[in-house]
C-alpha cells in the first residue's frame, strides 16, 4: 500500500512540515485546498501553495475540496502533480473536469463524501485513474475514521472486479495505525495528523506500510 502524507495539521510549520515529510518514505504529499465554499474551512490560495511546493521532489496528491475545480486545475498543474482529484458533489461538470485534467497528463482522481452512493461514480470509472473514499466529511484533519468507509472499500473493489477496471482507490480521513488495518485493499492511504502530530514522522509511516 502506497501512503500519501496530508500536511494539514502539523506542529511545525507548513514549510517544515513539507520538509519532514520529504525526508520520510512517504509516496506523495498529499495537498488539501479547501475554498470555504464546498467546505466551511478556508486554507490556503493558490499562489500559496505553488510557493510552498515549487520545489518539491515527491510527487504530488492534489485534492481539491472546492466549487468551480476547473479554475484551481488550471493554476496548479504548472506544478506537475501526479493526481488531481476533484469531488463529484462539486460540480455538475464532471466529464469537463475529467478532461481538463487529462489533458495537462496529469492523473485524475474523483472523491465522494461519506454520504454519496458509490454508484454514482458508476460512469465515469472508466475514465478517471483513482478514487478517494473520504473517511471523514471533508473539511478538516485529526477527525475520527468513520467504519462504514470499510464497506464503500468492498464495493468499490467489487465493482472494479466485475467490470475488469484499474483505478486505484485511495481512503482520507481519520487514517492511523488501528484504522488501516481495516481496510487492506486500499491502494493509497492518506494520513494527516497521525503521521504529522508526531515528532517522528518516519517511524509513524512505517506503522502505516
Ligand atoms: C480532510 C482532508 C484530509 C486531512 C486528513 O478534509 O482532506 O486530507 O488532512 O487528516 P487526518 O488524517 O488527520 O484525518
Ligand atoms: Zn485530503
Amino acid at each position: 500500500m502506497e501512503i500519501a502524507v496530508s500536511y494539514l495539521s502539523s506542529y511545525y510549520s507548513k514549510e517544515k512540515t513539507i520538509e519532514l515529510i520529504e525526508n520520510t518514505s512517504a509516496n506523495y504529499i498529499h495537498v488539501d485546498l479547501m475554498d470555504g465554499g464546498f467546505v466551511a474551512n478556508k486554507n490556503f490560495t493558490t499562489e500559496e501553495v505553488i510557493e510552498l511546493l515549487k520545489e518539491h521532489k515527491k510527487p504530488l496528491d492534489i485534492h481539491l475540496m472546492t466549487f468551480d475545480p476547473i479554475i484551481y486545475i488550471e493554476e496548479l498543474s504548472g506544478l506537475n502533480p501526479e493526481y488531481i482529484t476533484f469531488h463529484l458533489e462539486a460540480t455538475k461538470e464532471v466529464i469537463k473536469t475529467i478532461e481538463c485534467i487529462k489533458r495537462r497528463n496529469i492523473k485524475v482522481g474523483i472523491s465522494i463524501k461519506p454520504n454519496t452512493n458509490i454508484l454514482e461514480l458508476m460512469p465515469y470509472l472508466p475514465l478517471i485513474d483513482l478514487v478517494l473514499i473520504m473517511s471523514v466529511e471533508p473539511g478538516a484533519g485529526g477527525q475520527s475514521f468513520i467504519k462504514d468507509s470499510i464497506k464503500r472499500l468492498e464495493e468499490l473493489v467489487k465493482i472494479r472486479i466485475d467490470n475488469n477496471l484499474n483505478f486505484k482507490i485511495s481512503m482520507d480521513g481519520g487514517i492511523n495505525n488501528e484504522t488501516i488495518k481495516l481496510v487492506p485493499n486500499l491502494d493509497i492511504a492518506v494520513s494527516g495528523s497521525y503521521v504529522c502530530k508526531s515528532n517522528d514522522y518516519e517511524t509513524q509511516i512505517k506503522t502505516l506500510k
